[in-house]
Order: structure tokens, then C-alpha cells, then sequence
């Protein structure tokens, strides 16, 4: 018996292994983190039908744009792309090679159909629900037909799409976002996430676990969780009791080799105590949070239906800065919401006044169709929005140039990620989140240093190793 098994072991098989027909696919990421998480999940999936990413777009049949809708800036951008594609295709098809386009992610699921009629070079529409559903979909894109696929589904999709693939992993370095919670029940009457990622969907512990697990094997020492509403995170524990997003912070945390923890993007009303807690309690937990506000005005803040005033805001920093006076603080705005007064716009400068941001990102308010905020009174004009960014971007950069300059001579970890551009020279990211250039001969990309900062640039710090 055990003569004949390994015989048979030993013998070739009867027919050569096929070489898969290796196709490419380009997939150009707009938005936000989640996007970046997505389009990588959809190349793993891909990649189970023989698609390998290119980052050269000349040579890619399948070009996928995975989108943003929440300006409309950021929308236009897509079909002005998508212009350019079409010239390509074209030129593709004199030469007799075929070029599949697809537009997914939230262009997709807002506008569906409507893109076909304005593009028709895409062949395929996939909404950010869908994505599992794309091998199949492109099955039949090839056989002639314009698939479009907007079906809500949330949880499908995690159930459905490949996890992170180890080998790929490494490639991709030793940060990475893992997507905890998608969609959003809050409804700011200024945004469009809610219809176009459809409701809050939290994914449960287990699965979550195991995907960080996996990425850790694959070299990860930083992961990033992420959600559009990543504090609104609930999930049964496997005690049997409900978990919040500190309760999985704690967990994640056990992972023996990941060394870094963040999680964006949080809501207000969503900090809860065991996430402030998180805050005091887990080293791993980096001292950073990103908790947009969006305007310093109780009246804009009701109007953009964010449930909580200025002072609240003001007293939850204060709270979590109480159990973590480490904390870098960073924020969105938007300036020139319907009804936004000078007033109002002064207040927006307090506020910033009072938090002190060591980040921000902030935004014209920009109409988008279908949310109520575009059906308000008292849209305010262009040049006054211009003017009011202005004053509120010159305030935060002075902030952010203070907290920059306030870090020379402090002592920190510094993950290295990536090569500098001067030889020896390795580029890490601060706990903060801030770039950090060093000069660490001997020291590799994963590893963990500990430097001196010694200067602050416009973007990056500078920094020397040290012990
Ligand atoms: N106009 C301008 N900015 C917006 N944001 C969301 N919707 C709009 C809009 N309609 C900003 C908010 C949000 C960030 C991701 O984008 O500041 O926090
Ligand atoms: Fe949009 Fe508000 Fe939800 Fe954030 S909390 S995704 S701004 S609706």
C-alpha cells in the first residue's frame, strides 16, 4: 500500500499544467482609504482569473476607475478620464486588441446607467457593494453586453471577496487598511455616503481578526482600520456580549507582531468610553485621531445635522486629551455651507482656535444632488467661499506648521516604510502620521527605530536615529 503511494506521488501527471493566460489590469484610485482597499481587494479577486496589476496603462486590457462622488470635483474628474480612455480603446481596437473599461465605486453607484449613456466606451458599471461580483460581471462584458451592477449588499461583499494574499501583501508594504465598517446612518445633509455606500454595516470580529492575522503573516505592522463611520463599529464578541470599536482595538492589539494600530474616520457622537479608554490604555494605539467637525457653528451644525454642538466637540477632545496628552488631533471643514454666515465662519475659527488641529483637510461646500443640503436656501457665493478657505487653510497650516516645528527634539518609534531619495535614507511615519526622513544604514523597511526629530520641512520631518 504505502509501495504503490508513493509510486503514484513520484509519477508525472498525465497532462502539462496549463499556464494561465495572464491578462493585466490597471485600476486607478480616486477618494479615499477605502477606495484604496477596495481596488485591492478587486485586483485579488481578479487575480483568481489570471488578471495581474500593471501600473503601466498602456499595457492593461482591463482598466477599472474606482471613483468618489462626494464633490463634485472629484466626480467630474472620472468622465474627463474617461474621455481620454475612449480615445485609447479606439486606437486599441484599429490595431485588432481588445480594452475592457469599468467605472466602480461611488460614481458607479450614484449615476449607473446614466454613465453608459455618457461614456459609451465603458462596458462595465459595479457599484462598491458588488465587487465579488466582478469576474462574472466581466465574463460578460466580454460577451458583448454593458453590465451594470449597483445591488446593495454589504455584507455579500465581505463575505465574497478574497482576503488580503499574502505574497501580495508583501508587495504592498508593511502598512495597510483593513475596512471594518462600511456605509453610513447619520445622513449630514451636505454628504452622499449614505446612498452611495447604503447603510451602516459593521463586519463581525472573527472575520476581522482574521484578516489582520493575515496581513501581519504577510509582513503588516501597521494596520489601519477603516469605516466611514469606523466608531460606529458593533459586533457580537465571541464572549457573546456586544463589542465597540475599543473592545476590538483591545483584541487587535493581542496580535503578536503587528505593532501599530489607527482607525479613521470617526463621528462625534460615536467616541464612546471604551474608545477613549483604548486611547490610555493600548500602547499599539497611536496617539492620532482624525474626528472631522466640519463647521464651529451650533446653527450650521444643526442645519448639516451633525447632532452635537461646538462645546461638545470642544469637551470630547478635552476628554480624550485628559487620558492621552499625546494627541494629534486632525479634522475636515467645510466652509460656505447654505445659510453660512460670517458669523458662523468666525465660529468655525474659534473652534480651530481652541482644538489646535495638527492635521486638516478642508472643502468649498460643494452641491450634491439628492442630498437635502442641495435643496436649501442661502447657497452662499463662490468668491465668498474662496475667500472664507482661504483665511480658515492660512490658520491650519499655521497650526500644523506649530505642531511640526513643536516635534523637533522629541524622541519617537518611527516605522520605516519606504526607501528615501537619498541613498541610506529611509522614510517612516511618525505616530502622528507625519513623514519622517532618516539616514538608518543598517536598518530595514519593517523595522522600528528609535530616532531624534531634528528638523520640520513644509510636508515631512527629518530626524536622526539614535541608541
Ligand atoms: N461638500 C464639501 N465637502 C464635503 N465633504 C463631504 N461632503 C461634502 C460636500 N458636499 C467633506 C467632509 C467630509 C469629507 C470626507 O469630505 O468634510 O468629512
Ligand atoms: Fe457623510 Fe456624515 Fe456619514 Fe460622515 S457621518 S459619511 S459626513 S453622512
Amino acid at each position: 500500500m504505502e509501495a504503490a503511494m508513493s509510486e503514484q506521488s513520484l509519477s508525472l501527471p498525465e497532462a502539462p499544467v496549463a499556464t494561465p493566460n495572464t491578462r493585466k489590469v490597471f485600476v486607478k484610485t480616486y477618494g479615499c482609504q477605502m477606495n484604496v482597499y477596495d481596488s485591492e481587494r478587486m485586483t485579488d479577486a481578479l487575480s483568481k482569473d489570471g488578471y495581474e496589476a500593471t501600473e503601466v496603462l498602456e499595457e492593461a486590457d482591463l482598466v477599472l476607475l474606482n471613483t468618489c462622488h462626494i464633490r463634485e470635483k472629484a466626480a467630474e474628474k472620472v468622465y474627463s478620464e474617461l474621455g481620454r480612455l475612449r480615445d485609447m480603446k479606439k486606437a486599441r481596437a484599429r490595431d485588432g486588441r481588445e480594452m475592457v473599461i469599468g467605472v466602480t465605486g461611488c460614481v458607479a453607484q450614484a449615476e449607473g446607467k446614466e454613465i453608459l449613456r455618457r461614456a459609451p466606451a465603458v462596458d462595465l458599471v459595479i457599484g462598491p457593494q458588488t465587487y465579488h461580483r466582478l469576474p462574472e460581471a466581466l465574463r460578460r462584458a466580454k460577451g458583448g453586453e454593458r453590465v451594470v451592477e449597483t445591488d446593495y449588499a454589504i455584507e455579500d461583499k465581505f463575505e465574497h471577496l478574497p482576503a488580503p494574499e499574502k505574497a501580495k501583501t508583501r508587495a504592498r508594504g508593511v502598512t495597510a487598511f483593513l475596512t471594518v465598517q462600511e456605509g453610513c446612518d447619520k445622513f449630514c445633509t451636505f454628504c452622499v455616503v449614505p446612498y452611495t455606500r447604503g447603510s451602516e454595516v459593521s463586519r463581525p470580529v472573527a472575520q476581522i481578526v482574521a484578516e489582520a492575522e493575515r496581513l501581519v503573516e504577510g509582513g503588516v505592522r501597521e494596520i489601519t482600520l477603516l469605516g466611514q463611520n469606523v466608531n460606529a463599529w458593533h459586533g457580537l464578541g465571541p464572549d457573546g456580549t456586544e463589542w465597540s470599536l475599543g473592545d476590538l482595538l483591545c483584541r487587535l492589539a493581542e496580535i503578536e507582531g503587528l505593532a501599530r494600530l489607527r482607525y479613521t474616520t470617526s463621528h462625534p457622537r460615536d467616541m464612546d468610553d471604551r474608545l477613549v479608554e483604548a486611547h490610555r490604555d493600548l500602547p499599539k494605539l497611536m496617539p492620532y485621531l482624525h474626528l472631522p467637525v466640519q463647521s464651529g457653528s451650533d446653527r450650521i451644525l444643526k442645519a448639516m445635522n451633525r447632532r452635537h454642538t461646538a462645546a461638545e466637540y470642544i469637551a470630547l477632545i478635552e476628554r480624550i486629551r485628559a487620558v492621552q496628552p499625546d494627541l494629534a488631533i486632525s479634522g475636515d471643514f467645510i466652509v460656505g455651507f447654505p445659510g453660512e454666515t460670517d458669523e458662523d465662519f468666525e465660529d468655525t475659527m474659534r473652534l480651530i482656535e481652541a482644538v489646535g488641529y495638527a492635521q486638516a483637510f478642508s472643502f468649498k461646500y460643494s452641491i450634491r444632488p439628492g442630498t437635502p443640503g442641495a435643496e436649501m436656501g442661502g447657497h452662499v457665493d463662490e468668491s465668498v467661499k474662496s475667500e472664507r478657505l482661504e483665511r480658515l487653510q492660512a490658520l491650519l497650516f499655521r497650526q500644523q506648521r506649530e505642531f511640526a516645528v513643536g516635534c523637533i527634539g522629541k524622541e519617537i518609534d518611527l516605522l520605516l516604510e519606504k526607501p528615501g531619495r537619498m541613498p541610506g535614507q529611509l522614510v517612516g511615519r511618525s505616530p502622528w502620521l507625519q513623514p519622517v526622513n532618516v539616514d538608518a544604514k543598517g536598518s530595514e523597511i519593517g523595522d522600528i527605530i528609535r530616532v531624534r526629530i531634528t528638523d520640520a520641512g513644509p510636508n515631512s520631518l527629518f530626524a536622526e536615529a539614535i541608541g
